[in-house]
């Protein structure tokens, strides 16, 4: 394979390879998917709200030593990141019920968590991303004590971090999505992307939801959605 080949293809990005052997390319895409992929759609600018946020985030949690695979946004649609190898698992971290987690505990949605709870989903798209536990990751060998570990920690960090950045913009951050991946050197880093896509956003005074969930609900302005958490984010500045 050579520089500009394409390595991947998800549901929301493209990966392709670069010159050098360590970086790859992600292109965001427009395309919306939920419901492990049944339901779909095209929403233009989704992309690039994306791209704006996620490397928004990705830059703060840089500057708060939280180690990640981004490196640069190199157009409205594209960052360049560091090559990791994922780890099959999603980190959810909730502050306040929704979702799977009403449905689950019966605790309605809206209600506040006493305190943070550390979800791990096992990313395997035939099984349908179950809820697994930690004895699960050891027999299937996803990852390792220590690297569990890590992902947790981390994980509780960015929701302090990004609940507090949040809370400055009149926004409650009520759960979100993490993915890790470890680099060739055997590093483990934070990975993938932080975006309305992978987290649910709540204006604090209206209850507003600003995220995927104006998607999966059929609620309608899901770009313009997307397009008020950038903006109350500090919007304008390029990438
Ligand atoms: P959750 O309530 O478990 O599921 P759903 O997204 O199906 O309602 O999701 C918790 C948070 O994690 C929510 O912000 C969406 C995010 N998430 C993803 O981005 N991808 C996933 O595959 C999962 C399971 C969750």
């Amino acid at each position: 394979m050579r520089a500009g080949d394409m390595l991947y293809e998800g549901k929301a990005k493209q990966l392709f390879l670069t010159e050098d052997p360590g970086v790859v390319r992600v292109k965001y895409k427009d395309t919306a998917t939920a419901f492990n992929g049944e339901k779909r759609a095209v929403l233009e600018g989704k992309g690039e709200m994306n791209n704006r946020i996620s490397t928004f985030f990705f830059r703060y949690l840089n500057e708060h030593g939280i180690p990640n695979h981004f490196i640069d946004a190199i157009s409205p649609l594209e960052q360049l990141v560091r090559k990791v190898d994922i780890i099959p698992l999603e980190v959810v971290v909730r502050n306040i019920a929704a979702g799977t987690l009403s449905k689950r505990t019966g605790l309605p949605e809206g209600t506040e968590l006493r305190h943070p709870v550390v979800e791990l989903y096992y990313k395997d798209d035939a099984l349908g991303d179950p809820l697994i536990n930690e004895d699960h990751v050891s027999v299937l060998q996803l990852a390792t004590e220590e690297q569990l570990k890590e992902m947790r920690e981390m994980a509780l960090k960015v929701n302090d971090l990004l609940k507090q950045l949040m809370e400055q913009e009149k926004i409650l951050l009520v759960d979100f999505k993490l993915e890790f991946g470890v680099d060739a050197e055997g590093k483990l880093l934070l990975a993938d992307e932080i975006s309305p896509d992978t987290c649910r956003f709540w204006d604090a005074k209206t209850g507003e939801k600003l995220d995927k969930d104006r998607f999966r609900r059929d609620l309608g302005q899901v770009v313009e959605a997307y397009r008020e958490i950038w903006t109350r984010l500090g919007g304008k500045k390029d990438v």
